[in-house]
């Protein structure tokens, strides 16, 4: 038996990890960092041998996949991932964007939107309060992580992300005030919170939206890290589990890539300069604004390599799902993917999702 196996095993916490040295194959280390997505209301068969197959990180759910049958769905899909021989003991991650206000993939709230949140007589309160009903109504969908906050700053009544309430307001201050205590209530409760999108859409204009094409915010790093970077202390603060860097690109660190393509903005600012220790996860990889870094492998590799730990696959294809742990595989073999930094992004991934052992 090769010890080095045997360590990675007990750093991995693996159930066999007691009996036998289990080392999970470059395919199924490489499902724990792809979530993918469906199209329509019954989780397919695809999605099943994915998952049992280990090339599965989890779901995320869209408007489309929702209705009453969801949770049992959900339900038999983590059962048949434990019975699986590549079930590592701890739960697929199951995800969605729950905003509040008009961002709600699941019916039973947050009603009010960050925006009235960030307005009301008491907003550390109201952001509690919506925390805590984003839980409440994830635990009867068998949701574990949320996609939100937003911690943009906005800037312009009716910009891209004033306009539909997203922001919780136009000054670091409140933003803060807000996020802090809405994570912690949500998380205090199970449920895996984002902060989103690093380091802030805030000043992205009206329909200057990543999913459709390139956006660039011309900031300087001052401003940056003086307005948008503030709600980031906070939200690190409070132990925010996860983070989604997002696609525009602020020349102000790296003028070629987008922030979650980008090392400088991941390692550098977020992980070095923040000190964000947990797992960072990608916006949609099918998104506009990366028609120039080639097709899903490439986009994987390139986000990987800069230190993307989860790749969103939200194309509602499993193709995509399947195309994006094919390349993390490849990326292993030919080298493009640094084995070293692969197997510590695993155990940030493998970390979190222990956490939600005993909770989902
Ligand atoms: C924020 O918006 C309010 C009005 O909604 C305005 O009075 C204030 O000047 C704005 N603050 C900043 C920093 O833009
Ligand atoms: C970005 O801002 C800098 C400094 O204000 C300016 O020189 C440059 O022309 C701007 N670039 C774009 C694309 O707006
Ligand atoms: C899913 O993606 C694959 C590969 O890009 C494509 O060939 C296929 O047509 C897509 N399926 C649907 C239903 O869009």
């Amino acid at each position: 038996m090769r010890p080095t196996l045997l360590l990675l095993a007990c750093c991995f916490g693996l159930a066999s990890c007691n009996s036998i040295a289990y080392r999970p194959s470059d395919t199924v280390q490489a499902g724990y960092h792809v979530i993918w997505s469906y199209p329509g209301p019954i989780i397919p068969q695809d999605i099943y041998t994915a998952a049992t197959a280990g090339r599965l990180g989890g779901i995320i759910l869209f408007g489309e996949n929702v209705n009453d049958n969801l949770p049992a769905q959900i339900d038999a899909l983590q059962q048949t991932y434990k019975k699986s021989k590549n079930y590592p003991g701890f739960p697929l991650l199951i995800l969605t964007d729950q905003e509040g206000g008009e961002v709600n993939r699941l019916p039973g709230g947050p009603t009010q939107s960050a925006k009235e949140i960030g307005q009301s007589s008491d907003p550390a309160t109201a952001a509690a309060n919506a925390g805590s009903t984003v839980a409440n109504v994830f635990s009867e969908y068998s949701v574990n992580g949320d996609l939100a906050p937003v911690l943009g700053v906005y800037r312009q009544e009716g910009d891209f992300l004033d306009e539909f309430e997203r922001s919780y307001g136009n000054t670091s201050q409140l933003v803060s005030t807000c996020v802090g205590p809405f994570i912690s209530a949500m998380q205090s409760k199970g449920v895996l919170a984002t902060a989103k999108h690093f380091p802030g859409l805030g000043a992205a204009a009206r329909g200057a939206n990543t999913d459709v094409e390139p956006v660039t915010l011309n900031l300087t790093l001052d401003e940056i890290r003086g307005v948008d970077e503030v709600p980031y202390k906070t939200a690190i603060g409070a132990g925010v589990k996860m983070v989604m860097p997002s696609w525009a690109v602020y020349p102000a660190l790296d003028s070629k890539y987008p922030s979650g393509l980008s090392k400088r903005w991941i390692q550098q600012e977020l992980r070095g300069r923040l000190g964000f220790r947990g797992v960072t996860i990608s916006d949609a990889i099918e998104a506009g604004s990366l028609a120039a870094f080639g097709g899903t492998a490439e986009r994987t590799i390139l986000a990987s390599s800069a230190g993307m730990d989860i790749i969103l696959a939200a194309a509602r294809n499993t193709t995509q799902g399947s195309d994006a742990v094919n390349a993390i595989v490849a990326g292993l073999k030919n080298g493009r993917l640094d084995r070293r930094a692969f197997q510590e992004s695993t155990k940030r991934i493998v970390d979190l999702r222990r956490s939600l052992n005993g909770r989902h």
